[in-house]
């Protein structure tokens, strides 16, 4: 372990489009994603995640704008590296910005973005983020070439895209999550030898979240669809204490 890490708390980000996309099937305003946003804040999340999506699918430009302004947490604006996406963003100025691949037919964020090799492209798009004044984290598979671009944009985060371990874990298939971790371990630690600040996502659940939380350079965990859907078995305040007690329980060197 990189010894001026000391131990590092970790946070939890709630992503809530999903309670968007349950709202969108019938529209109308129910169920509200920042009222859901409120209570998650109410039961200890830290930060609040959401996707504006180009076809506008679940989360809505006024949602943005109302989680802005309603919410004491801080805001994770995550959208897609578009002009239109620049100009909302920069209006409702959040927290920090996470800016993610997209694909109009994929269900959910499919991939990391491919800052290594769009790097002419998305370096100018992350400093004006930045000379708007706000913090860009970059979404990215576990890969060191896209750390290193990703550093060389003046991002001053990134986010590791863990969707496959969520898929290694999901076919319980050992070698595969062992694999799969390591590259996670290897990639937190050079990003944050590199100073990047280290954050984690994608297919977390109750089951393969605590090998990552006890990751120690990692500081903040987004999840969304796990908690969302576990909300409709044991409420969304349940849901949200419950992976904060694992994630916690793993960071402070309890058992898994
Ligand atoms: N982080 C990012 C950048 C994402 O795109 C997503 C999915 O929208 C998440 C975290 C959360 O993933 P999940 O909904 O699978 O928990």
């Amino acid at each position: 372990m990189n010894t001026r890490l000391g131990k590092k708390s970790l946070r939890l980000g709630v992503n809530i489009d999903h309670v968007a996309t349950i709202r969108n099937a019938r529209g109308g305003d129910h169920p509200d994603p920042v009222r859901a946003a409120e209570l998650v804040a109410s039961v200890g999340a830290d930060g609040i995640t959401a996707h504006l999506r180009e076809d506008r699918r679940h989360i809505r430009d006024d949602d943005m704008r109302r989680l802005k302004e309603e919410l004491d947490l801080p805001l994770n604006f995550e959208m897609a590296a578009t002009a239109e996406m620049l100009k909302l963003c920069t209006e409702v100025q959040p927290h920090a910005c996470c800016i993610v691949p997209e694909n109009r037919t994929e269900r959910t964020t499919e991939g990391g973005l491919d800052v290594a090799g769009q790097h002419n492209f998305i370096a100018p798009f992350v400093r004006e983020l930045i000379d708007a004044g706000i913090r860009v984290s970059l979404f990215v598979d576990p890969e060191r070439r896209q750390i290193k671009a990703a550093k060389s944009t003046g991002a001053s985060v990134i986010e590791i895209h863990t969707g496959a371990y969520y898929e290694a874990t999901a076919a319980t298939d050992p070698a595969r999550i062992k694999t799969e971790l390591e590259k996670i371990q290897t990639i937190a630690a050079f990003a944050d030898e590199l100073g990047l600040e280290v954050h984690a996502g994608h297919g977390l659940t109750f089951h393969n979240v605590q090998p990552v939380a006890v990751i120690p350079q990692i500081v903040e965990l987004n999840i969304g669809h796990f908690l969302v859907g576990e909300a409709i078995f044991m409420g969304l305040a349940e849901a949200v204490k419950e992976m904060k007690r694992l994630m916690q329980d793993a960071r402070s060197g309890g058992h898994y």
